[in-house]
Parts: C-alpha cells; sequence; structure tokens
C-alpha cells in the first residue's frame, strides 16, 4: 500500500475526529501544525504523532503528500492556496471558503495543477443518507424516483448547539447557522436533486444574542435561526431549517413523493424508513424500517480522502465543484441576509 503522509492543520475539536479516521487506515501518517504551537504540542502528545512548530513547515516538507485544513473559516482560503501551491491535494473542513470568488479561484489551481481537493460535507457519509442518494439516483435529471413516484417537495433539518467556541457564533470569523448547519443541508439536497436554481430566504433570526457558549455567557452575532426555499433546476421544491438553538441536537432529512416518502436521520435512536403507497423497485407496500446503527461518518471520510490521494484522482464525493454548486445558493441566500 503507498504510504500517505498528511499534515493536519489546525489541532482543535475537528481534527480529534480526522485522526481517528487516519489511524484506522495502512500507511498513514500524520504530521500536526497549529498556529498555537503548545495545542499542537499537547494534541500530539495525546495522539503520539509528530507535529511541527510552524504551520508552514508542512508546506514545505516534500515527503507529506496532502494537507488537512482544521481551521476556522477565514483562513480555508489562504491555507489551501498554500497547500496547491506546494503541489499537495487538501482536505478541508466545511465550508470550502467564504465567497465564490475564493472557490472559483481553488478550483481553477487544483485543475491546473492537477490536485484533488475534499471538503468536508460528512453527512454524504452517513448510510442512511447513502441510501437516500441510490433512492433519487434519477432525481437531478427527471424529477422522479423509481420508489418514491415524482417527488413533490423535501424538508432538511439540522439544529443544535453549535460549537464551544465563540467565533463559531460571530459573523466576522465566518460564523452563524448558515455556514456552522445549514451548508451541510443544502449540500444534501444538491447531491440528492441536482442544481438549484432559485434560493429564497424566508427566515433568518437572531433569537438569542447573549447565549452559553463552552460554558460562559458570550454576546454574540452570528444568525440563530435559518429557514430558505429552494426550488431546484427539475422543479423539485425544498425547504431547509437550521439553528444555533437546539439543545438536544435534531437531524432530518424527508423527501415526499408521490408514491411514497424517505425519512432519514443521522440519530442512530430516531426511527428512519421508507414507505411506499404501492409496492416499487423491491420495496413493499407500507413501511420499511432502516436502521443502519451507529457509523462513524469521520472514518469513511478521511477514507476515502486517502483514496483520492492515493489514486491521484478528485474526490468522488464532496468535491470542489460540488463547493461550488452549493455557493450559487448560499451567495444568494446571503445577499439576502442582514
Ligand atoms: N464537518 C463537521 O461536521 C464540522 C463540525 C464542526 C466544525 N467543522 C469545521 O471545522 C473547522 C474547524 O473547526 P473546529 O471545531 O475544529 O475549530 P476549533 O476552534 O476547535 O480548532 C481550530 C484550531 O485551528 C487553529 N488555528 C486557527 N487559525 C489557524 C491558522 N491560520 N493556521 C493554523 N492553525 C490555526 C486554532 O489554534 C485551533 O486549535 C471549521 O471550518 C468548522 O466549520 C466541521
Amino acid at each position: 500500500m503507498k504510504p500517505v503522509k498528511i499534515g493536519l492543520i489546525g489541532c482543535g475539536k475537528q481534527a480529534v475526529k480526522h485522526i481517528s479516521g487516519f489511524k484506522k487506515i495502512p500507511g498513514v501518517t500524520v504530521i500536526l501544525g497549529d498556529t498555537e504551537t503548545q495545542t499542537a504540542r499537547t494534541l500530539a502528545g495525546k495522539e503520539g504523532l509528530a507535529y511541527v512548530n510552524d504551520p508552514q513547515e508542512i508546506f514545505r516538507d516534500p515527503s507529506i503528500n496532502a494537507v488537512d485544513i482544521c481551521v476556522p473559516t477565514p483562513s480555508h482560503a489562504p491555507l489551501i492556496r498554500d497547500a496547491l501551491n506546494a503541489g499537495k491535494s487538501f482536505f478541508c473542513e466545511k465550508p470550502l471558503c467564504e465567497t465564490m470568488e475564493e472557490a472559483r479561484d481553488i478550483q481553477q489551481v487544483a485543475d491546473q495543477k492537477k490536485l484533488a481537493g475534499m471538503v468536508g460535507y460528512v453527512y454524504r457519509f452517513s448510510p442512511i443518507f447513502e441510501l437516500g442518494k441510490r433512492l433519487f439516483e434519477d432525481v437531478p435529471s427527471t424529477g422522479h424516483s423509481a420508489v418514491l413516484g415524482k417527488i413533490t417537495y423535501a424538508f432538511l433539518r439540522l439544529g443544535g448547539r453549535g460549537g464551544h467556541q465563540a467565533w463559531k457564533h460571530m459573523k466576522a470569523s465566518g460564523g452563524g447557522a448558515m455556514n456552522e448547519m445549514m451548508v451541510h443541508m443544502i449540500d444534501l439536497a444538491i447531491w440528492y436533486f441536482g442544481r438549484v436554481k432559485e434560493a429564497q430566504l424566508l427566515g433568518n433570526m437572531l433569537i438569542r444574542p447573549e447565549r452559553p457558549v463552552g460554558g460562559k455567557l458570550e454576546k454574540v452575532d452570528g444568525e440563530d435561526f435559518v429557514l430558505a426555499r429552494l426550488k431546484m433546476e427539475n422543479g423539485v421544491e425544498v425547504f431547509v431549517q437550521s439553528d444555533l438553538l437546539t439543545p438536544s441536537f435534531s437531524q432530518y432529512v424527508e423527501v415526499e413523493g408521490e408514491n411514497g416518502s424517505f425519512f432519514g436521520s443521522i440519530q442512530p435512536e430516531v426511527p428512519s424508513y421508507v414507505y411506499c403507497e404501492e409496492p416499487a423497485a423491491g420495496y413493499p407496500a407500507g413501511r420499511t424500517p432502516v436502521n443502519f446503527g451507529y457509523i462513524n461518518i469521520f472514518e469513511a471520510q478521511m477514507a476515502a480522502f486517502v483514496r483520492s490521494v492515493r489514486m491521484g484522482s478528485s474526490a468522488a464525493k464532496s468535491s470542489i465543484h460540488d463547493s461550488i454548486l452549493l455557493f450559487e445558493a448560499v451567495t444568494a441566500l446571503k445577499g439576502n441576509m442582514r
């Protein structure tokens, strides 16, 4: 197996999940970097990994094949450019960057240099949503599912309390319910139903300008409730809602068709199912429960990234191009946000 050495930049919450995935893959070594050297040193000690004193050393090291970027959103684009200019493929946590212009620039440089880029839209690796993708295989081009029939509408929700760091709740650092949460659901909607034709912001609120973050009451300005309507090019109507207000975490995707329904959640305790009025494509009439149990989706995601690095191919899921399609919708919605 071809050895792969990954330089992971940003040693906070996401880094730990990525490392647990990399550790399961034979032939992969990871070296850590963070602007706070002590943070890199501490995580390196805990995980039994090497670290650098300055993240820039990662770009200069020719033995490092690829870079994994797990830092706050405003630093994504500059670090991705550094990686590509150093001839290294990259994985970047979501969202890819802050503007469409940055996204197009990243795509152009990656294409020129024939390097792969992948973005952390990890819901695509959940078996329940992979099942959804199979159910909706033909929907982007036809609006019609072999199981559910003609799709009438979909509702996707992701609600939680958001991260324990204040930057995730502040506009200036790319925080708020849109970047933190809703991008995941819009990404799933595009994966299932194709390109967005119209994006309409139905609600954008700051309900708790003061909220507990990481155990402290913080004054924040990032929106904590967003509701949007997406009209897809194939005519499917999609409603997406996200917030930073839900104490218990709540996530689901509900898709309605003329012959049935799909209800899927990343939460194993929530009953997911496929329902058909008439039997279709191997599904009987009535409700077919679906439960994949607990799956570590970060492991599946990092394995897919390492496969694309090993094969020198672009990412099969969550590519830079997928993020550009997502940006079309997000840019339209953000144009209507205060
Ligand atoms: N896919 C998901 O489900 C998911 C969940 C949470 C966060 N995220 C994303 O992951 C990214 C990181 O989030 P996190 O929760 O790990 O954040 P975090 O605040 O826990 O950690 C970020 C780390 O990056 C370091 N850092 C900051 N700027 C840097 C720079 N320019 N160079 C090097 N190091 C730098 C900080 O010192 C810190 O240690 C964000 O983009 C966030 O949106 C994704």
